[in-house]
């Protein structure tokens, strides 16, 4: 359905903004953990972002992107006032949130902004929640500010120590999970190769581990098989499956092979765009 852009702010210059969208069915019926389909003219390809935010009572919904393709270079030469061609949506399952104590909260990168949705969705159910973010550096650090607003406590690592802790995310998580014995859950979204580093730490300790996954997607609701992922040795879907999946379970080597399968394609594609909009 096209969609109305109410709001844009960009966060990162010419990599990141945040999209304010007039989309009352989706805002309804959206919880964390949710995405949607997005295809910004008719003739363009269909890409999964995952709902930062939702308002039921404005209609409005808050995604965040990446530019990292042609598609999302042409979303961010959107502004505000601009019509989508379409946007579809809420899509996979929501974020199982049982209430259970400390919840820890890792983001990394612009999945800072997916992993915000989630990490609120705990907050309202009860939970202490920590939030444990991290960049390459401070100016390409997330939704700081609306984290600090309703966790418990919100720990920072920039991997070049520009700003917090420096290093990466895991480190902080390991020491929180050293001294804290009540943390029952810990959610992770970010790249992939964070996800699995997050997973393979946690799994001494044996706590519970939750990671959203960003395969490849085409249609988003099962019937392309382009999302592929494997999970306790079972093929699964991530649109209609997931697109959250036990850690543990995830096969990530599997999923970092099929995530680079279409690079060579994707900068392509990016590139003539860019050419052709000098
Ligand atoms: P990035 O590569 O700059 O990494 C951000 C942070 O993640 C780093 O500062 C570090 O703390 C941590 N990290 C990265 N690699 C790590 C590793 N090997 N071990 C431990 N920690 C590590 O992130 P970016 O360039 O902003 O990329 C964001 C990625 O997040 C994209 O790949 C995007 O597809 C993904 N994403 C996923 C979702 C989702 O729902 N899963 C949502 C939004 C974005
Ligand atoms: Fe097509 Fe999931 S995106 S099956």
């Amino acid at each position: 359905m096209p969609t109305s852009i109410l709001f844009k702010e960009c966060l990162i210059p010419d990599k990141t903004s945040k999209l304010v969208l007039y989309a009352p069915e989706i805002a309804a019926k959206s919880r964390p953990g949710h995405f949607v389909m997005l295809r910004v003219h008719e003739r363009g390809e269909r890409i999964p972002l995952t709902i930062a935010d939702a308002d039921p009572e404005k209609g409005t919904i808050v995604i965040v992107y990446l530019v990292m393709g042609k598609s999302t270079a042409l979303l961010e030469d959107m502004a505000a006032g601009e019509e989508i061609s379409d946007v579809c949506g809420p899509l996979g399952h929501p974020t199982h949130i049982e209430r259970g104590g400390t919840v820890v909260c890792v983001g990394g990168g612009t999945g800072i902004a997916a992993m915000h949705h989630i990490a609120k969705g705990h907050a309202r159910a009860g939970n202490r929640v920590v939030g444990v973010i991290g960049a390459r550096s401070k100016d390409l650090l997330l939704f700081e500010k609306e984290l600090a607003s309703f966790t418990n406590e919100l720990l920072i690592s920039t991997d070049d120590g520009s700003y917090g802790r420096r290093g990466l995310v895991t480190e902080l998580l390991r020491e929180k999970l050293e001294q804290d014995k009540t943390v029952f859950e810990v959610v992770a979204v970010g790249p992939v190769h964070m996800m699995a580093a997050v997973a393979g730490l946690t799994r001494p300790f044996g706590v519970k581990t939750t990671v959203s996954l960003n395969p490849v997607m085409v249609d988003g609701i099962g019937m392309c098989g382009a999302c592929r992922v494997s999970v306790g040795g079972k093929t699964k879907f991530a649109c209609v499956d997931g697109p959250e999946f036990d850690g543990h379970q995830v096969d990530f080597d599997e999923l970092k092979r099929r995530l680079a399968a279409y690079l060579e394609q994707e900068k392509c594609s990016f590139e003539l765009y860019e050419k052709a909009r000098l």
